[in-house]
């Protein structure tokens, strides 16, 4: 496997007025994992790139966490940090920001 970790950051754009995570910080949220992964030295191992929409607009900003299949949802630029120690580093899901579908 190429990647450890694949993150898939929704940065879907829509219509104007319709809710998108495209228009909710979807890039910048792809450029801050970039930048976090960079800082710590994660770059080669763990992946973070955008997407298109996940079928989660409603609860977006929405990514994916792949192998796991864990999505998480409503996220802003000061959880990223925390999703990259808890999620990527030490395997934890952030229990407070995953979006269950049940
Ligand atoms: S627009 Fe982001 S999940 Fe649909």
């Amino acid at each position: 496997m190429k990647f450890q970790k694949h993150i898939f950051i929704c940065s879907n754009q829509k219509e104007e007025g319709k809710a998108c995570c495209g228009l909710e910080n979807g890039m910048a949220l792809v450029e801050k994992f970039k930048a976090v992964l960079k800082e710590k030295g994660l770059s080669t191992q763990i992946r973070a790139q955008r997407a298109g929409c996940l079928d989660a607009c409603k609860f977006g900003p929405a990514l994916v966490i792949y192998p796991e299949g864990t999505y998480y949802k409503n996220i802003q630029i000061t959880d990223v940090e925390r999703i990259v120690e808890e999620h990527v580093i030490n395997n934890r899901e952030v229990s407070d920001l995953v979006l269950n579908w049940d």
